[in-house]
Parts: structure tokens; C-alpha cells; sequence
């Protein structure tokens, strides 16, 4: 069993998301079950380590020919890793309410998965978040993700814990309730919201396999 986290930050170092995602894969590997001692349950992805064209709109993928600009960069890697996936978490920055571009990127390149057989179908997907802002724009971000998610026909999850208090999402803020800053280290909320976000792909991904 595998779940891949794709860190949809461009950033190099110090990405709040990073770390929640971070967290998420932590609470996966937790239960999810290991071929053999070897294997990893679990893969972080960084988008800023890779480098990924915006679709150019040529429609090839329809026609079912190769993305051309997949000659150019490093797309073909990213799907081969999405491809052994049972379940993907993608956390991203709130960056003016929606994705940064080069995440973007992945999400319009992706479209070939779609076009060969929905490649990306009957995975399961959750998604995290994080702003500087405490009302920073997490929930369209969240909402474009599970939206995109949707349209992969992936099977969409999210954290699932006290029915009262918890949220459906994994998310924070820099900003804290009363106007000060902080690491997100220090984001309780956010660190559990992401660790149940973690912890339900994997729980869903494990079912569905063991069916
Ligand atoms: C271009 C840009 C746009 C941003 N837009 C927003 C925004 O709309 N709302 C918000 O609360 N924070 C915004 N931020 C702040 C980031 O969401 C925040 O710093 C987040 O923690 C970055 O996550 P990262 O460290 O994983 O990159 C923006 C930051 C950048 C660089």
C-alpha cells in the first residue's frame, strides 16, 4: 500500500504545508499495512523539485497522443509515481484564495491520466491547506482540490473526528485567533486537522484493497 502527499508549495524550505503534510503521511504509515519490511507505505512529493510545464490547451491528450511538453519536463516522473498511488493527500498554501501555479501545472497536466483510462480513478484523495491569514481563503483551496479530485474519479475523504468540535478539513493558519503570528508548529488544530486527514486516506485505501 502506498500513499503519495504532493507538497503543492514552491517553496525550497521552511513550507508550513510541508510540514502538515508531513504529518498526514506520519499518521498514514501509522496504520497502514507493509508488504515486507523494505517497502514504504508512504512518499512525500515536492512540486519544487520538479519542473512542470503549464498545459499549452493543444488537446493531444484527448486525441490520445502524448503530452508533448512531457518531452520537455519532468511530468512523466510524477506520474509514475501518482500511478502507483493507493491513496494521494496534495496540501497547498492558500495563495490568493486558490493554488500556487506550479501546482496548477501538475493538476492541468494531469489530464492525460483522465484521458488514458482515468488512471487516477478509485484512488482515495484528501486534501490540506494552510494561510498566512486565519480568514485567508483555506476553504476554496480545499474546494479546489477535492473538486479536481472529483474529476480524476478519485474516491474524496476527508478528516473525519469529534462530530462537535472537529472540522472536515486538514488546515490552519500562521495567524493565530487573536491577531499574533505563529509556526505552524505551534497550530495544534492544524496539526491534528491534518493527522486525521492522513490517517482516514489510509484507512479507506486499506479497506478498499482488503475488499
Ligand atoms: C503569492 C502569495 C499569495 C498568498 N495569498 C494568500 C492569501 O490569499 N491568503 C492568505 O491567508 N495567505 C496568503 N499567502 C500566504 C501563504 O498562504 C502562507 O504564507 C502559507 O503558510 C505558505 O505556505 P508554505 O510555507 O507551505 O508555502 C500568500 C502567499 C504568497 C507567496
Amino acid at each position: 500500500m502506498l500513499v503519495v502527499g504532493i507538497c503543492g508549495s514552491p517553496k525550497k524550505e521552511r513550507s508550513s504545508t510541508r510540514f502538515l503534510l508531513q504529518q498526514a503521511l506520519e499518521s498514514a504509515a501509522e496504520i497502514l499495512p507493509t508488504e515486507d519490511s523494505e517497502s514504504d507505505t508512504t512518499l512525500l512529493l515536492d512540486v519544487s523539485e520538479y519542473e512542470i510545464r503549464p498545459c499549452t490547451g493543444c488537446d493531444a491528450c484527448v486525441r490520445r497522443d502524448p503530452c508533448p511538453e512531457s518531452d520537455e519536463d519532468d511530468m512523466r516522473k510524477i506520474e509514475e509515481v501518482l500511478r502507483k498511488a493507493d491513496g494521494i493527500i496534495i496540501a497547498a498554501p492558500s495563495y490568493f484564495t486558490s493554488v500556487p501555479g506550479i501546482l496548477k501545472n501538475l493538476i492541468d497536466r494531469s489530464r492525460p491520466m483522465k484521458m488514458q483510462d482515468q488512471e487516477l480513478k478509485d484512488k482515495v484523495f484528501g486534501a490540506i491547506t494552510y494561510a498566512g491569514l486565519r480568514l485567508g481563503g483555506q476553504e476554496p483551496v480545499i474546494d479546489l482540490l477535492n473538486r479536481y479530485a472529483l474529476t480524476q474519479g478519485m474516491i474524496v475523504v476527508g478528516a473525519v473526528g469529534d462530530p462537535v468540535t472537529d472540522g472536515f478539513f486538514g488546515g490552519g493558519s500562521l495567524q493565530t485567533d487573536d491577531g499574533q503570528w505563529r509556526s505552524p508548529k505551534k497550530d495544534e488544530m492544524a496539526i491534528a486537522s491534518s493527522r486525521r486527514v492522513g490517517k482516514r486516506v489510509a484507512e479507506i485505501a486499506s479497506s478498499l484493497k482488503s475488499e
